[in-house]
This record gives C-alpha cells, sequence and structure tokens, in this order.
C-alpha cells in the first residue's frame, strides 16, 4: 500500500529518531544508530541498535523497530527515519545496512519512504526500491 506523509509526521518521525539515539547500546563499536518507524495507522515505533560480545548477535536499529512494530501485530508501514554516528553524534548521514533494507523488503512496498537525517537539521529522502532495486520478496516465492 502506498502512503502520503505529511509534513508533520515527517518532523515527528526524525524527532523520535534522533531522541531515540540515546537508547543505543552500542559498547563495542560506539556507534550509536537510531530509527523510527511510521505505521500506515500513524503510530510510531522506535528501535536503536543493540550490540552484543558475540558480535554476530547485534541488532541494527531499523530491524529492532521493525520487529518491535511486527511483534505489535502491524504490519502496513510508511516510512522510516534513520540516523547514527559515533558516540551518538548524527553528523552524517546513515543509510540502512543491507540487510535492514532486505527486512524492509518484507513488509513493505517500493514506495516505501526511508529518510536519513542529520542533528543539524539536514535530511535525504529515498524509496526502498531506489535503495534495493531488483529485489527478492515475499512475491518471488509464489
Ligand atoms: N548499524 C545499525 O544499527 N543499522 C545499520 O543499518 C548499520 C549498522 C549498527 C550495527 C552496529 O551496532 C553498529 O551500527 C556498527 O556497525
Amino acid at each position: 500500500m502506498s502512503h502520503q506523509i505529511t509534513q508533520d509526521q515527517e518532523e515527528r518521525l526524525v524527532q523520535a529518531a534522533l531522541a531515540g539515539l540515546s537508547r543505543s547500546y552500542a559498547p563495542y563499536s560506539h556507534f550509536h544508530v537510531s530509527a523510527a518507524l511510521l505505521c500506515g495507522d500513524g503510530t510510531i515505533y522506535t528501535g536503536n541498535n543493540i550490540e552484543n560480545a558475540a558480535y554476530s548477535a547485534t541488532v541494527c536499529a531499523e530491524r529492532c523497530a521493525f520487529f518491535q512494530a511486527v511483534g505489535a501485530g502491524k504490519r502496513d508501514f510508511a516510512a522510516i527515519a534513520v540516523c547514527g554516528g559515533r558516540d551518538g553524534a548524527a553528523e552524517d548521514f546513515c543509510p540502512p545496512c543491507g540487510v535492514c533494507r532486505q527486512v524492509m523488503r518484507e513488509f513493505c512496498g517500493p514506495d516505501f519512504r526511508i529518510l536519513l537525517a542529520k542533528e543539524n537539521g539536514e535530511q535525504r529522502s529515498y524509496t526502498l526500491a531506489e535503495l534495493l532495486p531488483e529485489s527478492f520478496g515475499p512475491d518471488n516465492l509464489g
């Protein structure tokens, strides 16, 4: 399903992502990431990266947000805002990793919006189709 996102929703989403940086658990990389996911019904779920001493058990912020939302029964998503940086300073854009893009692909259509935000107010906006072209998804399994 395609969604129209208002300016107000976009601003609230970015603010929620920036505010969530303080909840990042990143004692190994010291790279803090936060995400805020806007559901089709207007609700917002946040997530932050959660690292682990066994490094591969680490979960990214974006997947944390998706799993919180999907675990609460949400299946329809409009947009996600992502920010991050060393020691929680969102001075550069922090694009989602490939695994997180694939998790988005599981639940979202090609027009799903991905907003990258910096703490100085700069933003970039992409669709999922732009960040994950020629993708493999549930429809490929028939
Ligand atoms: N990280 C995320 O949370 N999201 C991404 O899309 C990229 C990377 C986290 C994982 C790890 O805790 C830290 O950033 C450094 O890779």
